[in-house]
C-alpha cells in the first residue's frame, strides 16, 4: 500500500467514524428528549357575552363545549365530551338532552345520564367574566350543573 492509498483509506475511515458518532449522538439526544403530547390550554376566552344568543346553546368545536345562555339564569358551560369513550355529544333543543352518536348514551339537560353506557354525568365548567369583558372558561374547574354566571 502506498502513502496516497493509505491516506485516502484513512480519510474515509475518519469520515465513517464521525458519521457513526453523529448518528449515535442523535439517537441519544432523541432518547433523552421526552415524547410529550401537548394539550390545548384548559383556560381560554370565548368572546363577549353579546356574541352568544339566548335559547339554543352555542357549540364551540375546537373547545368541545356547549355555551348556554339563559335570559334569567345566565351563562353555563357543558362539556361536549361523552364520559364513556370521549365521543362528541350532540345537543337536541327539541328534547333538551344530549345524545352520543357512538354508543347511544343519553344525558339530560343538566348532564345526568339517562341511558348508558356512559358511567358519569357530563362535566360543567366554570365560566367567568375577564377584566377585558370577555367570557373565560376554565376546564380545570368542574362546577355543579346549577352553576351560573350572571352578566
Ligand atoms: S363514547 Fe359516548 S356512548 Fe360511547
Amino acid at each position: 500500500m502506498n502513502r496516497r492509498s493509505f491516506m485516502s483509506w484513512g480519510t474515509a475511515g475518519v469520515a465513517a467514524l464521525c458519521s457513526a458518532v453523529g448518528v449515535s449522538l442523535g439517537a441519544v439526544g432523541r432518547f433523552l428528549t421526552p415524547s410529550v403530547f401537548y394539550e390545548p390550554p384548559q383556560t381560554f376566552k370565548i368572546g363577549k357575552p353579546a356574541d352568544f344568543p339566548f335559547g339554543s346553546p352555542t357549540f364551540l368545536v375546537d373547545e368541545k363545549i356547549f355555551v348556554f345562555r339563559h335570559r334569567e339564569k345566565g351563562f353555563a358551560v357543558a362539556s361536549a365530551v361523552c364520559t364513556h369513550l370521549g365521543c362528541t355529544v350532540k345537543y337536541f333543543q327539541s328534547d333538551q338532552d344530549f345524545h352520543c352518536p357512538c354508543h347511544g348514551s343519553i344525558y339530560s339537560a343538566n348532564g345526568t345520564v339517562l341511558h348508558g353506557p356512559a358511567p358519569r354525568p357530563l362535566n360543567w365548567f366554570e365560566i367567568t367574566l375577564a377584566p377585558d369583558g370577555q367570557l373565560r372558561v376554565d376546564k380545570n374547574k368542574i362546577v355543579p350543573p346549577t352553576y351560573r354566571l350572571m352578566v
